[in-house]
């Protein structure tokens, strides 16, 4: 009979196996579930001989890399080196308003950095006598699904957009630092690697979060990403997601964000006609992420959130909520 905790412990094994007493293990981790379950994993397995990065991009959510450092350096214990490059990839991003000219830099920028920052913690982990051993492998929380993926046809939006920001991660550790691929959650399916996360003893709010794309806020501001805008991204996001959580309402649904149209509507306030930031609502249910529904909230639910975002966040005086389905609509905007 399978079980998680079967799993698990068979998991531990094989890592320590294929690393050995010495070898040491570096990865890229955003604070989504499937990194933070492989690196818990890893963590569990062989300590600190597993090096987990975090590369502050500029564009994640409000407090959401200090909030990714406690989660996994405080609380679960993993060695972690957070990079903050946010002066970096804003200056990079400034004038840039294609989609896919956001979507290349940001990934383009974090493979730089991600490596300079591997030279950095190989340097490190060598002349680290309690460890003493070479950085000789790569981990990535690829699933099942995304191994069937790549294998096989390649999704809609797959050949649309240019997904997954770390995608050239991999081949460039493989390449070019020589490093071997490890994949702990390979032939794991999402709702198994919740269950793992759990066994792991990864906090729910974790375990059940939504997925969030690799260019970030990027792809939810419409145009060119300034400060200001990521700043009123930031906040209406963050009140659109606690609202969200105090309803009750997160874990149905998929995925659900807000995003600024820096086009300026005219509106009203006090007595004087202004021109603001319109803000996009969107939440989806979906179980591929291929297809997918726009979420039926109850009216009051949106005028308590307009109302929030229209009150608290300034320079924004319109919100909308946007029901399209995919397909024709993407889950994001861009
Ligand atoms: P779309 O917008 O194509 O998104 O319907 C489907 C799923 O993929 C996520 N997504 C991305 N993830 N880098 C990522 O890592 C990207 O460039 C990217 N674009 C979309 C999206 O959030 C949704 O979960």
């Amino acid at each position: 009979e399978w079980t998680m905790q079967k799993f698990l412990e068979e998991a531990i094994s094989q890592i320590r196996h294929t690393v050995g007493d010495k070898g040491q293990v570096l990865a890229a981790v955003s604070g989504g579930v499937d990194s933070t379950v492989a690196a818990k994993l890893m963590k569990e397995a062989i300590g600190d001989r597993f090096w987990a990065v975090l590369v502050n991009n500029g564009v994640m959510r409000l407090n959401e890399c200090d909030q990714v450092k406690k989660d996994l350096s405080e609380a679960l214990g993993i060695n972690l080196t957070v990079v903050d490059a946010s002066e970096q990839f804003l200056e990079g991003l400034k004038g840039v308003t294609d989609p896919e000219k956001k979507r290349k830099f940001i990934g383009g920028k974090f493979i730089d950095v991600f490596e300079e920052e591997a030279l950095k913690i190989e340097k490190a982990a060598e002349s680290d006598p309690a460890k003493a051993g070479k950085i000789e492998f790569f981990m990535q929380g690829t699933l099942y699904p995304d191994v069937i993926e790549s294998l096989s046809f390649k999704g809609p939006s797959a050949t649309i957009k240019t997904h997954h920001n770390v995608g050239g991660l991999p081949a460039r550790m493989m390449n070019g630092q020589g490093l071997k691929l490890i994949e702990p959650l390979r032939s794991l399916y999402k709702d198994e690697v919740r269950e793992l996360g759990r066994a792991l003893g990864i906090r729910e709010e974790l375990v059940m979060r939504h997925p969030f794309p690799g260019p970030g806020i990027a792809v939810r501001i419409l145009g060119e990403v300034t400060p200001e805008r990521v700043e009123i991204a930031r906040q209406a996001d963050h009140i659109f997601i606690s609202e969200i959580r105090k309803a009750g309402l997160y874990d149905q649904i998929s995925q659900a964000y807000a995003a600024v149209d820096p086009s300026r509507a005219v509106g009203v306030m006090g007595d004087k006609r202004v021109y603001g930031y319109i803000i996009i609502l969107r939440a989806v249910t979906t179980t591929d992420y291929m297809t997918a529904e726009a979420f039926n909230f109850p009216w009051d639910f949106l005028q308590r959130v307009m109302n929030r975002i229209v009150n608290e966040v300034h320079g924004v005086c319109r919100v909308v909520y946007d029901v399209t389905s995919k397909p024709p609509g993407t889950i994001e905007l861009e």
